[in-house]
């Protein structure tokens, strides 16, 4: 696949996507979710691949959204399949992936944007960054999953403020706000990503995607968090990551995980 709408960089078993659209602050078009859906399913089934990070090119925006031109002119049916699908294609998915993915949130991060970062695993944000679901001033409510994550990272009634009232909040209050984890300078925020994956590519993968899977499963209804944390833990032990990690501490070595 030619990717147009973004950019690659491998860097020893870091992943890091450009979202390559800065003349329109990277908003995200029909073409940009298919290319991040492809490339993250490709990613994703790489066992040299350890951590992904998702920024947006240039200095201005992460992603400003979904790309109103495409849907301004949208049924009531269209507008559902538009929800539908990209729910589907990315944010569920990268949710659900094995390999964790950070979104670095290097300017604006509006609408589908913030949603985009949200279904990241953890995100953290340069210190001119700006946050917002602006969705209720369009017409619309945010379909990307917004009502369901936001409520999840920052409390059911700062939630409902961002949503109502369609504003923007800069990145330290995103940060008290629990929705990023880390808020460093613009020129920092390549070291910092770059550190923290390295520290997550030290831990077993396996036991790190069962992880995010067992914590997921906290917010999905109708599963038991606690009964799967249990399954996911038993089989760990009978992973080869397991058995090194155990013995390199036992050892008094460094663990080398093979990923399986
Ligand atoms: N969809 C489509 N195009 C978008 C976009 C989006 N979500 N966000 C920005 N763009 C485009 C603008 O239309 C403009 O294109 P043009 O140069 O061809 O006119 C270009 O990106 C630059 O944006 P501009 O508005 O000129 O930059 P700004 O610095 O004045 O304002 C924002 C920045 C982020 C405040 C403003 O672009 C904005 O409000 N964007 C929409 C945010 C939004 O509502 N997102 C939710 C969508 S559901």
């Amino acid at each position: 696949m030619v990717l147009e709408n973004i950019i690659l960089e491998h860097e020893k078993g870091i992943t890091t996507i450009f979202i390559n659209r800065p003349e329109k602050l990277n908003a995200l078009n029909r073409a940009t979710i298919l290319e991040l859906h492809e490339t993250l399913e490709m990613v994703d089934k790489n066992s040299e691949v350890r951590v992904i990070i998702i920024t947006g090119s240039g200095d201005k925006a992460f992603v400003a959204g979904a790309d109103i031109s495409e849907f301004a002119h949208f049924s009531e049916n269209e507008g559902a399949k538009l929800a539908a699908k990209g729910q589907q294609l990315l944010f569920d998915f990268i949710e659900n992936m094995k390999t964790p993915v950070i979104a670095a949130i290097n300017g604006f991060a509006l609408g589908g944007g913030l949603e985009l970062a949200m279904a990241c695993h953890f995100r953290i944000a340069s210190d001119n960054a700006k946050m917002g679901l602006p969705e209720t001033s369009l017409g619309v409510i945010p379909g990307y999953g917004g009502t369901q994550r936001l409520p999840q990272l920052v409390g059911k009634g700062r939630a409902m403020e961002m949503i109502m009232t369609a504003g923007m909040i800069d990145a330290e209050t995103a940060k008290i706000y629990g929705l990023v984890n880390h808020v460093v300078p613009q020129s920092d925020l390549f070291l910092t990503y770059m550190t923290l994956a390295t520290r997550i590519m030290k831990n077993s993968p396996v036991a790190i995607s069962k992880a995010i899977e067992a914590v997921n499963a906290n917010f999905v209804s109708g599963v038991d968090g606690f009964d799967l944390e249990i399954k996911a833990f038993g089989e760990c032990f009978a992973t080869e990551d397991f058995k090194e990690g155990t013995s390199a501490f036992l050892e008094k070595r460094k663990a080398e995980f093979k990923g399986k």
